[in-house]
């Protein structure tokens, strides 16, 4: 049964307060949610966007002591940089806010307060690991040791990062506390949990029964949590990072994470609207929804309507269009491998282009399934649907409209049948449209919209308004009437998606409204009405932008297995006399050829003090020859004269092999005469 809203709460993931956002960010959650506030802005309907930094948490207390500065430090420094991407990126909140404000901390505080004082949560007392020496209990994050299953020696209390498998504190063997380094012991420790299982009879009817029109992806997720039987979850933890436990006898606790944060959706918009917030959150005429990315989901359709169930006195969403992941070039994108386009590196590689990039996000959304990023993909994407599709139609209608008529929009005469074939299909766009942003199908609105450019493209290429110049302006007024109104068209249906965008033409056409309701209309604009002078919208991406990109990543890649190789094991002992025995000597090169039909080596004539003597080795791939010539170079000169090629080689160049493989020739750290030894 379809409701019938007022009004619409949409809230967006809080991303934590730990590192800048990336594209998979803005592909899951805030281009998605953006999207859906600015149509339904635009229809005039009554909708705020709410959003923020999740800025409590273990990792970011970690990220504090690995730099030796505070957890406000980290928070302040990341809050700022992930608010001025999304303002940077046009992500329309009407407000972006943080979970260390007093109104959130209170919020949380008075949340949990109500449902302890009536009783609604279930106190346990549990052994968990505490610091002797550092006088405090350990998160699960901050104790190492060895992994029962693969035995890593470096797992962490709560996953192996070598085997994958998730862990509890107890399962490592030797643990240790990675504050202090001592073994910690267990101790007795009291929490407050909320009993999911008592409500899972509700959650079971309300999702499965009353939400069966919930996206596949999600409705699945929230049916095997279910099936699995929901257990009690602790919503404290003893740390001293976050919202106090306001609770007698619970100093050094606070609120979990995963329980303040949600409630950081109602703070945030306390603070947009002191007086009516609690219109949006507790009228049933309000239609709340969730945007977030698949990791959320047993949190926003599970725990947090518990809560708010259990509260009592607040609406619970009525969708939670949660996303798949994106990934980049192949690979899951990681904030701890690097491996991932930044937001705020992306400006300064491609500024002014954020439709570009909002516009391949939706494109390539991962709405139902996990999506891959590519840079040949969006260099595609933008050279040939935003600039040879969307740009050229809107460049030639404005163009032609200043070379023929003064700029100002021609006065139409008789349709003919193309014509009315062509405005036909602008007659249903709307509903089309709407219908899929409805069902939150981001894609398939925006291929929508971008046909609307195709079919205007075609009205062009197909009736010539250039050839007919010279025999019927009649008709060239008629053509570049209908080409005005379809571009108008594009202003408005362009709009949620491409809003930098949008503005701009409604700027080259003079446009004072943007008004959703008069999509595929086809006298937007006056007769008469003049046009500005044409702007590009879009410009074509060289191929050596991208390639510089993909390089990026490729030594991202590089420096990753790098870090991850270990050094070889020392080889076995050897007797000073052996070592005596290596005559190694300095020399300069005086010649470097490549050796014919061998694309490995190359032949060096040293001068060796002594006459001179040909070497050949192995690092024609790491080194042109001339880069040599003149250099000095540590060989070894008592090496049993070979063969190789038909060249006798007396000698060996050395050189260090990187762990990658790369090959550089050692030398010594000041010029010395030729001949010197080594020793
Ligand atoms: O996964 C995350 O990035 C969480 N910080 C999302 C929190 S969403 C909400 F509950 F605040
Ligand atoms: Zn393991």
């Amino acid at each position: 049964m379809k409701k019938n809203f007022k009004r619409t709460l949409v809230t967006t993931a809080l991303p934590y307060a730990n590192g800048p956002v990336h594209i998979g960010h803005l592909a899951g959650v805030y281009v998605p949610a953006d999207i859906y506030t600015r149509y339904l802005r635009l229809k005039g309907e009554d909708v705020i966007l709410i959003g923020g930094s999740d800025e409590h948490g273990v990792p970011i207390t970690i990220k504090a002591r690995n730099e030796g500065v505070t957890p406000q430090d980290i928070v302040d420094r990341y809050h700022g940089i992930i608010k001025k991407s999304f303002e940077e990126f046009g992500i329309s909140f009407d407000i972006y806010s943080r979970t260390t404000s007093k109104i959130h901390h209170q919020t949380a505080s008075d949340f949990f307060r109500k449902l302890y004082d009536e009783g609604k949560f279930i106190e346990k007392t549990s052994a968990q690991y505490y610091d002797e020496e550092a006088g405090q209990f350990l998160a699960d994050r901050y104790i190492t040791g060895t992994c029962p299953h693969c035995k890593n020696e470096n797992a962490y209390g709560d996953q192996c990062e070598a085997c994958g498998t998730s862990l509890n504190a107890t399962d490592l063997i030797n643990p240790k506390s990675t504050i202090s380094g001592s073994v910690p012991v267990l101790k007795d420790t009291k929490h407050w949990y909320l009993p999911l299982d008592q409500h899972e009879p509700f959650l079971r009817e309300w999702i499965l029964e009353g939400h069966k029109e919930w996206k596949t992806n999600v409705y699945g997720q929230c049916k095997s949590w279910l099936d699995m039987g929901l257990q009690p979850r602790a919503v404290s933890r003893d740390i001293d990072w976050g919202v106090p436990v306001p609770v007698e006898g619970a100093e050094g606790k606070v609120l979990y994470v995963w329980f303040d944060a949600p409630i950081g959706y109602i703070s945030n918009t306390k603070e947009l609207l002191p007086d009516t917030w609690e219109l949006y959150w507790k009228d049933k005429e309000t239609k709340l929804v969730h945007f977030i990315g698949k990791d959320n989901i047993v949190f926003h359709c599970i725990v947090f309507p518990a809560m708010l169930k259990a509260e009592g006195s607040y609406i619970l969403p009525e969708n939670v269009p949660a996303n798949e992941f994106l990934n980049l070039e192949g690979d899951k994108i990681s904030t701890s491998r690097n491996w991932a386009v930044w937001l705020h590196e992306y400006l300064v590689d491609f500024p002014g282009k954020q439709d570009v990039l909002r516009y391949v996000l939706t494109a390539n959304a991962p709405e139902t399934k996990d999506n891959d990023f590519t840079w040949r993909d969006f260099q595609a994407r933008n050279n040939n649907e935003l600039v040879a599709i969307l740009g050229n139609f809107i460049n030639r209608s404005i163009v032609l409209t200043h070379k023929y008529f003064e700029g100002k929009v021609p006065v139409a005469g008789e349709l003919t049948e193309y014509d009315n074939t062509t405005i036909a299909e602008f007659a249903s766009v709307k509903d089309e449209i709407e219908k899929l942003l409805q069902n939150y199908r981001f894609r398939d609105a925006l291929k929508e919209a971008m046909n609307l450019a195709r079919i205007g493209n075609k009205y062009l290429a197909d009736t010539e308004p250039w050839k007919l110049a010279k025999t019927d302006m009649e008709r060239v007024a008629t053509i570049m009437n209908v080409a005005l109104q379809i571009s108008a068209n594009l202003a408005i249906a362009f709009e949620p998606f491409l809003p930098f965008s949008a503005a701009k033409l409604r700027g080259m056409l003079n446009m004072t409204e943007c008004d959703w309701n008069r999509l595929g209309e086809m006298n937007i604009l006056a007769t008469g009405a003049e046009i500005n002078a044409p702007e590009l919208l879009f410009e074509k991406i060289e191929d050596a932008e991208i390639e510089a990109q993909i390089q990026r990543l490729q030594d991202t890649k590089v420096a990753n297995e790098l870090k991850n190789k270990k050094a070889n094991p020392i080889a076995e002992n050897i007797d000073f006399e052996d070592f005596l025995k290596l005559d190694i000597r300095v020399g300069t090169v005086l010649e470097c050829t490549k050796v014919p039909k061998a694309d490995k080596l190359l032949m060096f004539k040293i001068d060796d003090g002594l006459g001179g003597r040909t070497i050949v080795s192995g690092i024609a791939k790491h080194y042109a020859p001339e880069e040599l010539v003149g250099k000095q170079v540590c060989f070894i000169a008592n090496l049993a004269p070979r063969k190789i090629k038909g060249i006798e080689s007396q000698g060996m160049i050395l050189s260090a092999e990187d762990f990658d493989g790369k090959l550089v020739v050692t030398t010594t750290q000041k010029e010395v005469a030729p001949g010197s030894e080594v020793k």
